[in-house]
């Protein structure tokens, strides 16, 4: 073998190895490879592009069990990409918690809040009644306001901190619909039910039980004849509905020196004629409440919990002066 024969052997040998060291390397980190290219694509390998360790944790067996006599089939809750009862809670990175633990719905509500405290809206919530002169609901949205704080009650320590804030008009259906209920003395039908939906957690609360309205010579009506709670503490709520009004922005009061909601527009109104700016007085001074400003109470006996994500449904119910949870099918 001459000396040019030699280099060339040389030279493919040197090929060879690399090719190979090539081939191996490939072969130990296939998925690598792979993840980083499908994700950024829609196509077809995305299927076998995950992780190994993705996959275990993603996909689970149904869970299967035997309820009245039925078979029932359920997907794991602790899938990442497990939905709730609908597609609701689908796209939520919350959804992967998995907590059996019965709390009370307050302690519940407060961490609800406090985690979509940053988001627009989510101290919305609906409110339903009932017409009574045609048995319908009535639906709409309104601004809840934070619970009452050291409500002086009897037992306080149990309920105190559970009534529900909100304002209102005077001149409103809701209020009318209510006082229809009360005047016909149907007080037993006249709960309302408050929807509530948290969209960072994936929780849903329907809190049912009845609304007081707080004017300027305390609660419009008492529920309870023998309750005197409400009577002997008049001045307390009365204290209570003028902070809140203090607590108003200025664009906010203005609307209770609108014209009468629900008729005709008439164009005094787009003036706004006669309307006290920031509903304050020409020294900037606050006004006092108008008749038509109401501190709405929500007082809540019955709180039908949802979480989606991995389906934990609770009914609290206030009884015989405390909360009783109970977990239920969602
Ligand atoms: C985002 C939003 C917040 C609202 N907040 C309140 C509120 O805090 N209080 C209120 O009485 N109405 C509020 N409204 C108006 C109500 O939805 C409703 O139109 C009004 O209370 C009259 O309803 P009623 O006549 O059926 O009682 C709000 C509406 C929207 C869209």
């Amino acid at each position: 073998m001459n000396s040019i024969q030699l280099c060339c052997m040389l030279f493919s040998l040197s090929i060879c190895s690399s090719i190979c060291r090539h081939v191996v390397v490939s072969a130990r980190k296939p998925s690598f490879a792979y993840t980083s290219q499908t994700h950024r694509s829609s196509s077809g390998p995305a299927l076998v592009s995950r992780r190994i360790p993705d996959i275990s944790t993603t996909f689970r067996a149904p869970e299967v069990s035997q309820h009245r006599g039925q078979t029932v089939c359920r997907m794991s809750t602790e899938s990442t990409e497990s939905v709730g009862l609908t597609d609701g809670g689908k796209s939520n990175s919350n959804t992967k918690m998995k907590d059996d633990t019965i709390i009370d719905w307050k302690s519940r509500i407060d961490i609800s809040i406090a985690k979509s405290r940053k988001i627009r809206g989510s101290n919305y919530v609906q409110i339903s009644t009932v017409d009574h002169a045609t048995m319908e609901p009535r639906c709409r949205t309104v601004v809840f306001r934070g619970f009452m704080k050291d409500v002086p009650l009897q037992n306080p320590g149990a309920y105190g901190d559970c009534v529900m804030k909100m304002i209102t008009d005077l001149r409103s259906n809701k209020v009318m619909e209510l006082e229809s209920f009360h005047s016909s003395g149907n007080l037993d039908r006249s709960n309302v039910e408050m929807v509530w939906w948290f969209p960072k957690s994936s929780e849903q609360y329907r809190i049912r039980g009845k609304l007081q309205f707080i004017g300027n010579d305390g609660p419009l009506y008492s529920y309870n004849e023998s309750d005197d709670n409400i009577c002997n503490n008049k001045e307390y709520f009365i204290a209570e509905r003028k902070q809140q009004w203090g607590n108003l922005s200025d664009m906010a009061r203005e609307q209770f020196y609108w014209e009468d909601p629900g008729i005709s527009y008439t164009s005094t109104c787009a003036k706004g004629e006669g309307i006290p700016a920031g509903g304050r007085d020409d020294d900037g001074k606050v006004l006092p409440p108008p008749d038509t400003f109401l501190l709405m109470l929500l007082n809540p006996t019955t709180i039908d919990y949802l979480r989606l994500g991995d389906n934990f449904r609770q009914v609290d119910k206030w009884e015989d002066g405390q909360w009783l949870s109970t977990r239920v099918n969602p």
